[in-house]
């Protein structure tokens, strides 16, 4: 594998921000962190940057997350609308748009799963995770998302080595510039979609049947509290909708999802 781009795929891909800048670089601390500077300085959406290599990749809830060369590192650029923030979060949909790229380029026995909210598993481990940082830059709404996959056979820190796999460990050998065009196409016809509610509708039913866990017993995990009962589904806004033992739902928009079932 030895480009990051293939150009004219990637250009047909990214029709729907066509003309947005795209960044290429070997080496760089996060392409969150890159985006968010440009995004400062007024780039548009579908602003793209991608690195090959991060020295200070960020994860969620403050974690590092590991960027050996090896993966594929990168964050783009939304200016979501206040309208469009009331659907589903874009880190769904493009925990979406992977799980739909990954199916075309992985074998049948290694199909990605979504784990909610936005994290991509294959064989129930970790393949890849996204990154969303909101913020409000010249009174204008910015949305960076940032996507690390793990493509080739990596080095991982010793915790990450029973929870996290590579597409090489399950048979598959993409290019990173495959990855990344077949991203784009499907986030791209996601994000043409959503402005409609058939389109939000349609989106919530294919991320709820990639969902590991969906009708079954889970625990989840808050920040001061762990609640269980059964994953009954995904409410408009893409929260996890928990049936309790007493029959109450209730919706929840964070947390972290664990498996309840007895053998
Ligand atoms: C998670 O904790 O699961 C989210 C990990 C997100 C990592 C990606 S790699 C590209 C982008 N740049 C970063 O610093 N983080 C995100």
């Amino acid at each position: 594998m030895t480009t990051l781009l293939d150009e004219g795929a990637l250009t047909a891909a990214r029709a729907w921000c066509a003309g947005a800048p795209v960044e290429v670089h070997e080496k760089l601390g996060s392409t969150n962190d890159r985006v968010a500077e440009l995004a400062a300085a007024g780039a548009p959406e579908g602003t793209l940057v991608i690195a090959r290599e991060q020295t200070a990749g960020r994860g969620r809830r403050g974690r590092t997350w590991a960027s050996p060369r090896g993966g594929l590192y990168f964050s783009f650029l939304l200016r979501p609308s206040p309208e469009s923030l009331q659907g589903p979060p874009a880190t769904l949909v493009a925990g979406l748009a992977l799980c739909q790229a990954l199916e075309g380029l992985t074998p049948p026995d290694a199909r990605p799963q979504l784990k909610w909210p936005n994290d991509v598993l294959i064989r129930g481990r970790k393949v890849s995770g996204i990154l969303g940082e909101m913020s409000l830059v010249d009174g204008s709404n910015c949305l960076i998302l940032g996507l690390g996959i793990n493509v080739e056979a990596v080095e991982l820190p010793s915790e990450l080595r029973e929870i996290a796999t590579h597409l090489e460990e399950v048979g598959a050998t993409p290019t990173r510039a495959q990855v990344l065009s077949a991203f784009f196409l499907a986030f791209g016809a996601w994000h043409t979609r959503l402005s409609d509610a058939a389109g939000r509708t349609s989106l919530l039913e294919e991320a709820a049947v990639r969902m590991p866990n969906l009708g079954q017993p889970i625990r989840l995990r808050l920040p001061n509290e762990v609640v269980e009962g059964v994953f009954a589904g995904l409410n408009p806004s893409g929260g996890l909708l928990l049936t309790r033992a007493d029959g109450s739902q209730r919706a929840y928009l964070a947390g972290e999802v664990e498996s309840a079932r007895t053998a």
